[in-house]
């Protein structure tokens, strides 16, 4: 595997290769969720470039950014043994050159209102920045990003929109990687203890007892009775676990039985703020 840390250098290599390029930014800490979206590209192109860039303009908690682990000798390894073609390790100055100054032009509308959005104030236009900025030096025919982050799927696709991309790069949102209990694999999930682990597989068994038996009639009673089960299991607090229109998010309180909807939520475990999302079709 090559590394680049300098843009122009990155670029010099990839404006040589007649490839199709996929894409995987992250921003270290890999687990195996990470490594799906390397192998998936692997299928689909001729060269996989992943990203490691901790992007300080997307933690909108300082705590939450110091705190993040940084892994990168086990990334490096991970991404080796996946056959990871290129990988960029950028400093802030690269992805930065003009320093850290907040855009705020993104349109990104009612998406960044809700959930994620209201829960974590300037953290979609971060987002952003840094994506538009990877997108830009990268040029990538195929971007892979995993449905854990479902909200932030859709922000991206919108961004590509935004940029008038949306032709030129194709956005691949692959499964989310769980772990045997059902956890969601997480960069995250480290920072719990082994009882918290385990009990933080209420969120995904109660998303399959949902989608076993939700109808139009119970949706909203289903739902609070999940958000009461997972408190009594072991969560502290829930920011939301809501059911929203899939393509939109907009909120669904009671579900019509043909609108395709995800199920979302968000919540503390042992001081550790853990996401997760299901699909029902
Ligand atoms: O999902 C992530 O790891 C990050 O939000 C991303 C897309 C790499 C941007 O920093």
């Amino acid at each position: 595997m090559l590394i680049f840390k300098k843009v122009t250098d990155l670029q010099h290599y990839l404006n040589k290769q007649q490839a199709i390029i996929g894409f995987v930014p992250t921003m270290g800490a890999l687990h195996n969720g990470h490594i799906s979206l390397i192998k998936e590209s692997k299928q689909k192109c001729s060269i996989t470039v992943c990203s490691i860039f901790v992007n300080p303009t997307q933690f909108n908690d300082k705590k939450d950014f110091d705190k993040y682990p940084i892994t990168i000798e086990q990334d490096i390894l991970q991404l080796e043994l996946a056959g990871c073609d290129v990988l960029f390790l950028p400093t802030v100055d690269e992805i930065y050159p003009d320093g850290i100054v907040i855009k705020k032009d993104y349109e990104l509308g009612f998406i960044e209102t809700v959930f994620e959005g209201a829960k974590r104030p300037g953290h979609f236009n971060g987002v952003c920045m840094v994506v538009e900025r990877l997108l830009h030096i990268v040029n990538p025919n195929m971007l892979f990003l995993g449905q854990k982050d479902y909200q932030q799927c859709i922000v991206i696709k919108k961004l590509i929109e935004l940029m008038h991309k949306t032709n030129d790069i194709k956005v691949i949102i692959c499964a989310t990687e769980r772990e045997t209990t059902g956890l969601a694999m997480s960069s995250r999930n480290e920072r719990l203890d082994a009882i918290s682990r385990d009990k933080a597989k209420i969120v995904y068994e109660s998303f399959v007892a949902l989608k076993q038996h939700i109808t139009p009639q119970n949706s909203k009673l289903l739902i609070d009775a999940a958000k009461q089960d997972i408190l009594n299991k072991g969560f502290t607090l829930i920011d939301y676990l809501s059911l929203a229109n899939a393509n939109t998010l907009e909120p669904v309180d009671v579900w019509d039985g043909k609108t395709d909807i995800a199920i979302l939520f968000a919540g503390f475990i042992e001081g550790v703020r853990l996401i997760d999302n299901m699909i029902l079709q």
